[in-house]
């Protein structure tokens, strides 16, 4: 196991240790895990191309690491316990032993269907134990997950598909979500109609059980192919930078990119920065109410856990189904110890009233995590006291898809804890702040953007397809420094607090998306002539998404118009991209240039017109009269 930090000392000792010998560090804690054979060479860097290799040379399957390794010393102990969306249908606890044979028996599956090593493999599947088995299954035979939310819509899910040229996609049949049986396999056959030619076969898992159509052709039952099968399976022979998974996310322009992670680095950081973090304590049961889909659901619901040998959980449904104790419920019937998770959740519960959380038994809780935007101090303090009683520290843990694993956080019981602040880096975490010019922002009570110095091991390697981007996107703003995108103030005392984007990308219940994106699937409505989106604070959402429209005449006010523009966003992006204000607008405030100024958007979108700023030297400054009239402030 990594090492697990107890002290305030010991933090500092090893967080100064970290900085100043970080080969030496980070090989300390890779020795900890089962190799095949040993790394020549533990870091290798270059943030111009970019090109960053840790523990090159290493040979190692990370599920050999999530599972056999621990089967000698635990392999009765619950490694995945599943809670349904049905409150009064049994949870179901899969063992470190039957999790492995599982794992094993359909990596057979997906080699019995032609899948080899290096093919890509495309996930579109509500959160069932069968996802993280076939995630399991594909890491072991060395096939790249790339799991697609499935939220999203038929149009994205096709997207990512084509992006990745997949050669399977693995799905249910229905997603059991609250009152709601949401088709999933028809999705998948609806994306397969937009040229995802790369598509040999569909796997699918029955979940509820409703009518399908099947194509004989192509798509074989889940049960069908794992009938019969070995329950061993050797693992593939993977380097420690070979491809372990893609996972898309939304950026300032364009579609969204294929963040790459690799075997050896992720695997020793998620581990890592789960055992510390969580403070993971033998016997102890651990829930992220994350979806698989996400970044954090692959790190922190699958592999960081298994990797340190916890109990992890996995749930179906929603926070307010059939009310919203079911969180509560869930936690008191699991005896829960760790729990994980975003701050719309806490806000949308606490909207729900306390009567929905006061009598539940919490008394097992010893770390309450926030994750995805910036926890606001009502919901802050409302967590800390309520749910965590005084007695548990909040962790409110800052990171990205990109980053792969935690970055800043505060370590439970180990440093101080403050309202909305992510406060600390981890060991070999190495923050700076920048100003627009990219000169360091030194001292504290200061504000800057958020850059990291020095390379992790979890860090991104490329964007699938398109190294270029990914050097424009993170390495080219300023030299020698990853760019996070993120603003962030450090207070007095050196603790870092996130701001958020200041790029064009919005946080809408913990889901990033591009406001580019959204204006695209506007723009696909035959009426709307030009849009500009914005994010606003929304009391729930943390964000909520504002599209002004220049519309063709005749549809201002139109309520079928607005109704239409939520469709054609639904089918381009998701339900999840809705905006949730349209406003019909004669034009947009633009710069000589041509460019939206969406700072003055932003603005009169949160319902503030004042101080607007110089908007005299604009193409049209006629319009921002015009623009804040229809938004009525
Ligand atoms: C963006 C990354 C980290 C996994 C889930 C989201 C925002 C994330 C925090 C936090 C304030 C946060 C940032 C970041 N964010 N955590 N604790 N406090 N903001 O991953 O979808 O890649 O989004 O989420 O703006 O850049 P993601």
């Amino acid at each position: 196991m990594t090492l697990q930090i107890k002290t305030l000392e010991q933090y500092k000792e090893v967080y100064q240790e970290s900085v100043e010998k970080p080969e030496f560090f980070w090989a300390k804690q890779a020795e900890t895990f089962h190799w095949q054979q040993k790394w020549d060479n533990i870091l290798e860097w270059d943030f111009k191309t970019p090109a960053v290799k840790w523990f090159e040379g290493g040979k190692l399957n990370i599920t050999e690491n999530c599972l056999d390794r621990h089967l000698a010393t635990r392999g009765d102990q619950p490694a995945i316990i599943w809670e349904p969306n049905d409150p009064n249908a049994p949870a179901k606890t899969y063992t470190y032993k039957e999790l492995h044979a599982e794992v094993c028996k359909f990596s057979n599956a997906l080699r019995a269907n032609g899948i080899e090593k290096g093919d890509r493999v495309c996930f579109y599947m509500p959160m069932v134990p069968e996802l993280a088995i076939a995630v399991l299954a594909c890491a072991r035979i060395g096939a790249i997950h790339s799991v697609v939310f499935a939220g999203f819509s038929a149009t994205a899910l096709a997207d990512r598909i084509k992006d990745a040229t997949c050669k399977m996609v693995i799905c249910s049949d229905y997603n059991a979500r609250g009152a709601k049986n949401i088709p999933v396999k028809a999705v998948v056959d609806e994306a397969l109609k937009q040229g995802c030619s790369s598509i040999e076969k569909v796997i699918v898992h029955k979940n509820t059980g409703g009518e399908v159509q099947w194509d004989d052709a192509k798509d074989i039952w889940w049960h069908d192919t794992m009938k019969d099968r070995a329950t061993t399976c050797k693992p593939e022979t993977m380097d420690s930078e070979d491809m372990l998974f893609i996972l898309y996310t939304s950026g300032s322009t364009g579609k969204p990119k294929g963040v790459v992670h690799t075997c050896g680095g992720y695997m020793v950081y998620t581990a890592y920065t789960f055992n510390n973090v969580f403070q993971y304590q033998e016997g102890d049961v651990y829930w992220c109410t994350a979806d698989v889909g996400w970044i954090t659901g692959h790190s922190y619901i699958i592999y960081g856990p298994l990797l340190t040998g916890a109990t992890t959980m996995m749930f179906e449904g929603v926070p307010t189904y059939p009310d919203a104790s079911r969180f509560w419920k869930i936690c008191e019937k699991h005896q829960v110890n760790q729990f994980y998770t975003a701050p719309t959740a806490i806000r949308a519960l606490m909207a729900k009233g306390d009567e929905y959380v006061n009598g539940h038994d919490l008394s097992n809780l010893k770390v309450i995590g926030s994750v995805g935007e910036p926890i606001n101090v009502e919901a802050w303090n409302w967590y800390n006291e309520k749910v965590g009683k005084g007695n548990a520290p909040i962790i409110d843990t800052w990171w990205q898809t990109e980053t792969g694993g935690i970055m800043i956080t505060p370590l439970p019981g180990i440093t101080d804890t403050k309202p909305c602040y992510a406060s600390y880096p981890m060991p070999g975490i190495q923050p700076i702040l920048v100003n627009a010019d990219g000169e360091e922002v030194k001292g504290n009570d200061v504000e800057g953007l958020l850059c990291i110095k020095f390379p992790w091991p979890s860090m991104i390697r490329t964007t699938y397809g398109d190294h270029e981007r990914c050097r424009q996107v993170y390495f080219s703003a300023f030299e020698n420094m990853y760019f996070t995108g993120d603003g962030c103030r450090r207070d007095a005392d050196g603790r870092l607090r996130i701001i958020g984007r200041v790029d064009d990308v919005i946080n809408v219940s913990g889901h990033r998306m591009g406001t580019a994106e959204v204006e695209n699937a506007i723009n696909e409505h035959p009426a709307v002539i030009e849009s500009a989106v914005v994010g606003y604070p929304h009391d729930i959402k943390g964000q909520g998404i504002f599209a002004y429209v220049i519309a063709q005449e005749g549809t201002a006010g139109d309520a079928d118009f607005e109704k239409e523009l939520r469709a054609v966003v639904t089918k381009v992006i998701g339900p999840i991209a809705k905006p949730d204000k349209i406003l019909v607008v004669p034009g947009l405030p633009k710069t000589r240039s041509g460019k939206i100024m969406r700072r003055i958007l932003r603005k009169i979108a949160s319902g503030d017109a004042s101080n607007l700023g110089d908007t005299s030297t604009l193409l049209n400054p006629e319009i921002v009269d015009a623009v804040r009239k229809a938004a009525g402030v």
